[in-house]
């Protein structure tokens, strides 16, 4: 135990991601337990370089578990990016006499609190929260599980419309640089074929096939394309197929900023609190510099270097099955 820590600060950085609450009540309510005193910081580093901090007590947190989004506000700070910025941030934490912080974000939240770690010399515990689960050193980050949900439920809607006028739907979910979302919500779907980030897409060829598949009867097709998808986005992708096949009905959904928001699964809730209950522990035995995660269901930690420098590959099986099985 490290008798050193007396007061601590929580924030969310970043894209928010259901189940961030749920990390925030773990943190505060393990902190309060072990007589700690709590601040959140409101609106991530942007709020810590305007002084916006405040305590939380036990009751702050109640009834939060099950609300989407983080009543903790969440920025991307440019500010902080810059040296002067820091200064501002850890004068904050200073009038505050903070010891050590906790920070729920993904790779951008990481890459702040390495450098601000190190320059200030304030341990800091990550959190992976963001809906994108691209972040190294752990299965899953607090909110995918949620967001992919919720993006399948829209898929099925939209699967009823396409089979009852036999159209071929591009639907584009979250994802800028990472396939994940696409890739689990084109499993659970059950969709035809899955664009990603990662992966060339042939489009013509696709377009080609397609045509074969359609003079076997199979009518309607549902393809889920990542935002960030090297080949285009769904709205790129969908003109082109319009002037090679225009006998086919395309239509493009894009899912958008529904996927970030909702009440966070019990998946989500439940890796939320025991990574924000680790979180304080591992301040309290004096470590700093490292993120949180969970691997074949352990708690595990990375250092910030190399959550932020190491990619977390996708599993190519799974996209060849997302084919196979959408025969
Ligand atoms: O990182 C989470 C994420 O939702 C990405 O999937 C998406 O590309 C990005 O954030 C969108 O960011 P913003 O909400 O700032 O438009």
């Amino acid at each position: 135990m490290n008798t050193k820590i007396k007061r601590i600060a929580v924030f969310t950085s970043g894209g928010d991601s259901p189940g961030m609450n749920a990390a925030i009540r773990a943190v505060t309510r393990t902190a309060i337990y072990h007589d700690l005193h709590v601040y959140g910081v409101i609106g991530g580093y942007e709020g810590m370089i305007n002084g916006n901090i405040q305590r939380l007590e036990k009751k702050d947190v109640a009834n939060i578990m099950q609300r989407g989004g983080t009543i903790l506000k969440t920025a991307r700070s440019k500010e902080f990016m810059e040296l002067e910025g820091r200064k501002k941030a850890y004068e904050t934490l200073m009038a505050h006499d903070i010891d050590g912080c906790i920070a729920i974000g993904g790779n951008g939240t990481y890459t702040g609190a390495l450098k601000f770690g190190q320059e200030f010399n304030v341990p800091i515990i990550g959190l992976p929260g963001t809906i994108d689960n691209d972040i190294f050193g752990t299965d899953y980050t607090i909110g995918f599980d949620t967001a992919v949900n919720t993006a399948i439920e829209a898929v099925d809607k939209i699967r009823d419309t396409a089979d009852s006028h036999d159209r071929l739907f591009f639907i584009e979910v979250m994802g800028r640089h990472s396939g994940y979302i696409a890739l689990h919500t084109g499993i659970g779907s059950g969709a035809g074929s899955v664009f990603l980030p990662e992966s060339e897409t042939n489009i013509d060829l696709f377009t080609q096939n397609l045509q074969r598949s359609a003079r076997r009867q199979k009518l309607f097709n549902l393809v889920i394309v990542a935002e960030g998808n090297k080949s285009g986005d769904a709205v790129t992708l969908a003109n082109r197929v319009r002037e090679i096949a225009p006998e086919f009905d395309t239509k493009v959904t894009i899912i958008g900023h529904l996927q970030r928001g909702g009440s966070p699964s019990c998946f989500d809730r439940v890796l939320a609190s025991r990574l924000g209950y680790h979180a304080v522990e591992s301040l309290l035995s004096g470590k700093g510099g490292i993120a949180l995660g969970v691997i074949n269901d352990k708690i595990h930690q990375t250092s910030f270097e190399e959550a932020i420098t190491k990619s977390k590959p996708l599993n190519t099986d799974l996209l060849k099955m997302v084919e196979i099985l959408a025969l």
